[in-house]
């Protein structure tokens, strides 16, 4: 018997405050950052994003889609047996989110408790954060190590962002979205694949890091945008194709491509490589703005609550971000 790794249920959250383009651009100016709703639009298809308040950290998002999710696939806390976060802005330098999250699901109710001793971690993998958990959760549960997991996506990339550096802060928001993973007969996750190129980590990156009670270095996000653009199209390319291979599938046989949402015209240009319409693309960059490891889970869920997305149809989830790292992730929904 083959054992899959199915998704039972998805969730997503974002914060109440939504950012427009317009709203943005004004507040940029008060500080003489000259941008306009237009170029935003032109150049990567965002209108809005949400940003956090000062006291919403990933994992207050990461909870509430997870408890989307938990809902969705009709369980509950106690009957999660693993917690993966991806996420790139962690709520504290340690513990981790996911025992931060775990914590905060234990107490949704009495039975909730039973959350408490399931393994729980963060995976750090910048925007293909979220391909990197699914990879690994699918992996734990088709080892048997795990029956029932959580991976979740959750960033507050807005406190990272330099609004004095208008070729970065309009690009990016917060949220998360959610999935609840199963043990199953039936698939489930058909392939993934997954890499890294560490050369390339200066063109995308937030050197800072804590220092003797002090901030050494920029703690800002910092980017070469055109080399980034370069990169991504090509390496998200060669991993859908990889991982279609080791699913035996073709372009043709996949129902929808969720990609990362950062740019429509990166998104649109994979799209046709694989020689896909955008009517079978998930799209929400437009209204999310880049939310890195939260994005394509995001997008998931949007396409699920909206009936696009439906049960028995093939998904293609493709991730690119920091690292380098890129990856794919072919399942049967
Ligand atoms: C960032 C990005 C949108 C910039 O678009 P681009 O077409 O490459 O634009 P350029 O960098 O060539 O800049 C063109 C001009 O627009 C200006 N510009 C940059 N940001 C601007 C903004 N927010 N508003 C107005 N003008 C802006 C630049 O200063 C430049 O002006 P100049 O010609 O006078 O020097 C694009 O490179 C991109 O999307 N890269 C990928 C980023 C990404 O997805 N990162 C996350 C990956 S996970």
């Amino acid at each position: 018997m083959t054992l899959y790794a199915k998704i039972v249920g998805t969730g997503s959250f974002l914060p109440a405050q939504r950012v427009t383009n317009e709203a943005l651009v004004s507040q940029l100016a008060l500080s003489g950052v000259e941008s306009s709703s237009e170029w935003i639009v032109e150049r990567t298809g965002i209108h809005a994003r949400h940003f956090a308040q000062a006291h919403e950290f990933s994992s207050d998002l990461a909870y509430h889609a997870s408890v989307q999710a938990l809902d969705a696939a009709g369980l509950g806390p106690q009957d999660i047996d693993l917690i993966i976060v991806a996420t790139s802005t962690p709520d504290m330098v340690f513990p981790s989110t996911a025992c931060i999250l775990q914590h905060k699901l234990s107490q949704l109710h009495e039975a909730a408790a039973g959350i408490a001793g399931a393994p729980a971690f963060d995976v750090q993998a910048v925007c293909s954060g979220f391909i990197y958990a699914l990879t690994v959760a699918d992996a734990m549960i088709r080892a048997g190590n795990a029956r029932r997991a959580l991976v979740v996506g959750a960033e507050v990339f807005s406190r990272l962002l330099d609004f004095k550096d208008r070729t970065t802060c309009v690009l990016f928001g917060d949220g998360a979205g959610a999935v609840v993973l199963q043990a199953s007969e039936t698939p489930g996750i058909l392939a993934s694949d997954l890499h890294a190129d560490g050369q390339h980590v200066g063109i995308l990156c937030v050197p800072g890091h804590v220092n003797a009670g002090a901030v050494s270095g920029n703690p800002l996000l910092q980017m070469d945008g055109q080399a980034v653009f370069k990169l991504a199209v090509g390496l998200l390319h060669g991993a859908a194709l990889s991982a279609l291979a080791k699913a035996q599938m073709v372009e043709a046989d996949i129902d929808w491509l969720i990609p990362h949402q950062a740019n429509i015209r990166i998104i649109q240009s994979t799209a046709k490589k694989l020689k896909l319409p955008m009517e079978r693309v998930i799209l929400t960059v437009q209204d999310h703005g880049n939310t890195s490891a939260a994005s394509i889970p995001l997008a998931l869920d949007v396409a699920v609550r909206s009936g696009q997305v439906k049960a028995g149809q093939h998904l293609l989830l493709e991730g690119v971000g920091g690292g380098f790292t890129w990856g794919a992730v072919v399942l049967r929904f």
